[in-house]
């Protein structure tokens, strides 16, 4: 059997970048994955003038799929707009990372959402809910 994770995966897996807990974030987000009963949680420090991430962390109570996800996606959700944020897909972050078994599919997925309801949170509290929702892909 080939070895179904790439190198990238592994580096993020061992050296995960922005691992940890921002105290008093500006908005966070928690989500769980009713498949497997594995959670992720993401912070978020916002300008509040740009709209920026100007910093972000996570927790990941998951797989190796899911804390590689969680640790590309704040790294390429790091310095954007809440707006191009939030269209970060998990097809993009799994390229980021070179490629993700298939069957890892929702793990990563779980990882996209945690960023994505950080932002919510962050756009509820600060009276910025759009109309329309974005689609997970
Ligand atoms: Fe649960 Fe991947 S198996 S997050
Ligand atoms: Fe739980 Fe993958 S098995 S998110």
């Amino acid at each position: 059997m080939k070895f179904p994770y790439s190198e990238k995966v592994l580096d993020h897996f061992k050296n995960p970048r922005n691992v940890g807990k921002i105290e008093n974030p500006d908005g966070k987000g928690l989500e769980g994955s009713p498949a497997c009963g594995d959670m992720v949680a993401v912070y978020l420090n916002v300008n509040s003038e740009t709209l920026v991430i100007e910093d972000i962390k996570f927790e990941s109570y998951g797989c190796a799929s899911n804390i590689a996800t969680a640790s590309i996606i704040t790294e390429m959700a790091k310095g954007k707009t809440l707006e191009e944020a939030k269209n970060i897909s998990w097809k993009q972050a799994t390229e980021e990372l070179g490629g993700l078994p298939t069957v890892k599919a929702h793990c990563s997925v779980l990882a996209v959402e945690g960023l994505r309801a950080a932002i919510r949170d962050y756009e509820e509290k600060h009276g910025l809910v759009s109309e329309k929702e974005t689609t997970t892909e």
